[in-house]
This record gives C-alpha cells, structure tokens and sequence, in this order.
C-alpha cells in the first residue's frame, strides 16, 4: 500500500512537471489547486499535497499565502559559501561610512527608481486607516497622546505585542515587552547593554549595514561569520569563531536576513540558541521579517529557544505598518533593565500618538487581514523581479530565492563591479543597493541587493536597463 501511494505522489508530480515543462503553464500561472487535482486525477488531497511538497522541493512551484500553487521562475540559485572550510576570522573596524551615505542619500530621492532600498511601498501600507485611528485615539486619550509614555511604553501596545510575539513561539507578560522606537533603537540598546568599547560582535554575512555601522560607531568590532541563503549564520563558523577569540554578543537576523532572506530552521535557531547559552553570550535577534512569510506558519524566532533570558528579541513595525512611526520592541529577558534604563536616558520615551495609533490597529484594525495581503503581494513580486532578472542580466548570474521579505541578492558574474553598476545606475534613474555595503571586509564586489516592494512596468524597465548596464560593464 505504502508504495503504491508513494508511486500516486511521485505520478502527480510527473504530471504537473510536464505540464511546466511543456509550456501549458508558465513562470508566474496559477497551477491547479489542491481539491481541483485531486479530482482530477482521482488521488486523495493528502497525495496531492505530498506531490505538491516535492514540487516546492524542486523548486518546480513556490506556495502563494491564501492563494495556491505557482510556477517559479527558474532563476540559477546562489548555494553560500563552502562551510566546511576553517577560514580564518578576524573582526573588521573599518568603516563603509561614505558609501553608505551615498546609498542611503539616494534611497530617499523620489527621482529614483527605489530598487535599493528595504521600504514597503506606501502603495501597501494602510495608510488611511492607521492615520484615521491615531486621529480618534488621540481624541479619545487627549492628554495621553500629548504626554511621555514612558519605558516600558504603552501598555494596550504591550499587550497587543505579547499576544502576537506568542506566534512566534515567545511567552512574554506585557510587562515584558519594551516599546522603542523602531527595531534599530532597539538593537543599539541591546549592543549597548551587552558590550563595551573595543568588544567583538558576532554578525552574519553579508548583513544589514545600517548594523555594520552601527556597531563601528559604538566602538565595536564585528566578526563576520559566514551565512547561506538556505540556513542562515553557519552554527559551525560561529562555533569555531567562538573556540578562537572572544565574542560579546551575537546579532543575527534569522527570520529572512536582510540581504540573503535565509529563513534558519528551526532546528538551526536552537542549535545557535544552545551554543550561545553554553557560552553565556547574549544573542540580539533581529525578527522585523518575520511576519512576512509566505508559507502557512510564521516562522518561530531563536527566542522562542531561550531558557536563560539571554535572547534580546528586536522588531519593529517598519516593515508591515509604517517605518515612520518609529514604532518597535523587545523583549529583552535579563537585559530589559539595562536597556529600559537607557531608553530612558537616551530619548524618554517613543511617541504617544504612534503607540496609540498602532495599539489600535493591532486590537481592531485588520492586521491579519492586512499581512495576508502583503504577504501574497511580495511573494508575487519577489518571484516576477527574479523571473526578470534571469531575462536580462548576464549569464551567470545568480540569486537567492526568500520565502518571506522582499529582498533579492543577486550575484553577478565576477567581471561586474557592483560600485560601478551603482553609480551608473543612478545616472539612469534607479538606486540599488551593492554588494560592498554588506561587509567591512571588501567582499561582496560583485553583488546587489534589489528590492521588489514594488512590481510594475516601472520596475521592469528598471530591471532591463540594470541588465543592460550590467552587461556593458562585462564587457569593460
Ligand atoms: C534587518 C533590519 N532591521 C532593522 C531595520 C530598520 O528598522 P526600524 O525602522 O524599525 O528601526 C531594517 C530596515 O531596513 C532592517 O532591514
């Protein structure tokens, strides 16, 4: 019996995979759904399902949130580093302080065409809704929403933070929960409380370098530990880097890291958890993507691994409500002392009408509503920016392929230096992000990161026009 429906999944695969192959459904259609096939072909929906896993193994179809089965663009995938290999670590200091600024002066310049920055697109924002609610909850809490609410902020949003932190598989009181003013703030507090001036941070690569930054300015080293698209920070790497120097803290973004988007299993977040915990060092854990996933089940965090209150848990609201609310947490476990000491001292308190504002929509305002929609429409995009980038870019180049976010690394072939493509692109209209910004030691010369918060003609065009920049650099 067991072989007979093992050959039934394995035949519906086949079906669908001709079907693909023979064109009758191409990159980005819908393929039938679970019920629909199970008809048809007479098979139970638990065969259908199984043969539909195997597809998304072979990277055949990706899963839509509350939308189905898709075919995927067949993009050439980047596998990561050689992990096996003890390559020497040394902590960086030196600093990417220009070219950052250059990158970020241009993400805010509305002449560009935004392909280098990780902001949601207004057009997938509720804008409307959370201004109205700030508007009536300002009103209702008049002399509330004028005054300090001072750390640990407010406490419906603490309430409302903690309920949704359980999805992650975190069981914090509301009085756990530390408001700040956006997941940055609250990753400086954690640095801060964890390390002093000249100590290593552990940080995977290549890794947000508004965190690259952050930790030079602080005095801090960061110790970049080889990542891959598929798992994240190599436990491995991370454990050696540990038997070799002294680490102060870890800060990993394991939920869809910006710019790789690894989702770490679950398996990997514990054996990272317990590694850190046999050493006593603190791991901040960045989860701002986390909700936007596009499978079934949010992620869990590495926190929710935490046995020794050593996880500081950062997030924010940036990237599903409004990054300019400045609205974030965490859940801080032995440092929440330190960190809302500081908080205090450092800027009193984030601001009383936002907190209102989003303490609302999270009780009444939709936000499950609101993320199923975001979450199909990056999974569309991610899958259509990737599609184009195959079309238009060199042979050769190739590119991660996230489950959640809205981020494509792409690596191009060696020959393209990232900087210049950059500084070309820009004559043309498009900021992107390049590679070399994603690490203090040099790497990365041939990689961009490309936001698809937005799909449209636009963004299409922008993508060819890259494609065509990026092949005239290869030919020098
Ligand atoms: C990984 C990561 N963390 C934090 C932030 C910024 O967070 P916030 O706006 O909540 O301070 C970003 C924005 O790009 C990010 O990519």
């Amino acid at each position: 019996m067991a072989s007979e429906s093992a050959l039934l999944y394995e035949r519906v695969a086949q079906e669908i995979t001709g079907l693909i192959e023979g064109g009758t459904f191409r990159v980005g259609d819908r393929v039938p759904s679970i019920r629909q096939l199970s008809k048809r072909m007479n098979a139970s929906i638990n065969t259908v399902m199984q043969a539909y896993a195997v597809l998304e193994d072979r990277q055949l179809i990706e899963a839509r949130p509350q939308s189905g089965y898709y075919v995927r663009a067949r993009a050439p995938e980047i596998d990561g580093p050689d992990l096996t290999a003890r390559t020497a670590l040394a902590p960086a200091t030196a600093t990417i302080s220009d070219l950052c600024q250059q990158v970020i002066r241009n993400m805010m310049r509305r002449d560009l065409l935004p392909l280098g920055s990780a902001v949601p697109h207004p057009q997938h924002l509720p804008i409307d809704r959370l201004n109205r609610i700030m508007a009536s909850e300002s009103r209702r809490f008049r002399e509330q929403s004028v005054q300090y609410m001072m750390p640990p902020g407010y406490d419906r949003l603490q309430v409302q933070v903690a309920r949704r932190a359980l999805l992650a598989g975190i069981s914090a009181r509301p009085d756990e929960v530390l408001v700040t003013s956006g997941c940055v703030e609250a990753v400086v507090l954690a640095l801060r409380a964890t390390c002093r001036s000249g100590d290593t941070v552990a940080v995977e690569s290549p890794f947000y370098f508004n965190f690259l930054q952050v930790i030079a300015e602080l005095g801090l080293k960061a110790l970049e530990i080889p990542a891959t698209p598929r798992e994240g920070i190599s436990i491995e790497a991370l454990g050696y880097a540990i038997e070799q120097s002294r680490i102060s803290a870890c800060l990993v973004i394991p939920n869809f890291g910006n710019p790789l988007g690894s989702l770490m299993p679950p398996e990997r977040k514990r054996e990272l958890v317990e590694l850190l915990a046999r050493h006593e060092i603190p791991l901040i854990e960045d989860d701002i993507y986390g909700e936007l996933h596009f499978g079934h089940e949010r992620p869990l965090a590495a926190k929710s691994f935490d046995r020794k209150g050593l996880v500081i848990y950062c997030s924010s609201f940036s990237k599903t409500l409004a990054p300019g609310y400045r609205v974030g947490w965490t859940i801080a476990g032995r440092f929440q002392p330190e960190m809302e000491r500081m908080k205090m001292m450092i800027n009193l308190a984030t601001a009383s009408p936002c907190q209102l504002a989003i303490a609302e929509f999270l009780a009444t305002g939709g936000y499950d509503h609101h993320l199923r929609s975001i979450q199909r429409i990056h999974s569309r995009n991610l899958s259509q920016m990737a599609d184009a980038v195959v079309r238009h870019f060199p042979a050769g180049t190739r590119m991660t392929r996230p489950t959640g976010g809205f981020m494509l690394w792409v690596e191009m072939p060696a020959g393209v230096d990232a900087i210049r493509l950059f500084q070309r692109a820009v004559e043309q209209g498009i900021s992107i992000a390049p590679g070399p910004l994603f690490s203090l030691s040099g790497k990365y010369h041939n990689f961009i990161r490309l936001s698809s918060a937005l799909w449209d003609e636009t963004v299409e065009a922008g993508i060819r026009k890259l494609g065509e920049l990026a092949h005239d650099l290869l030919r020098g």
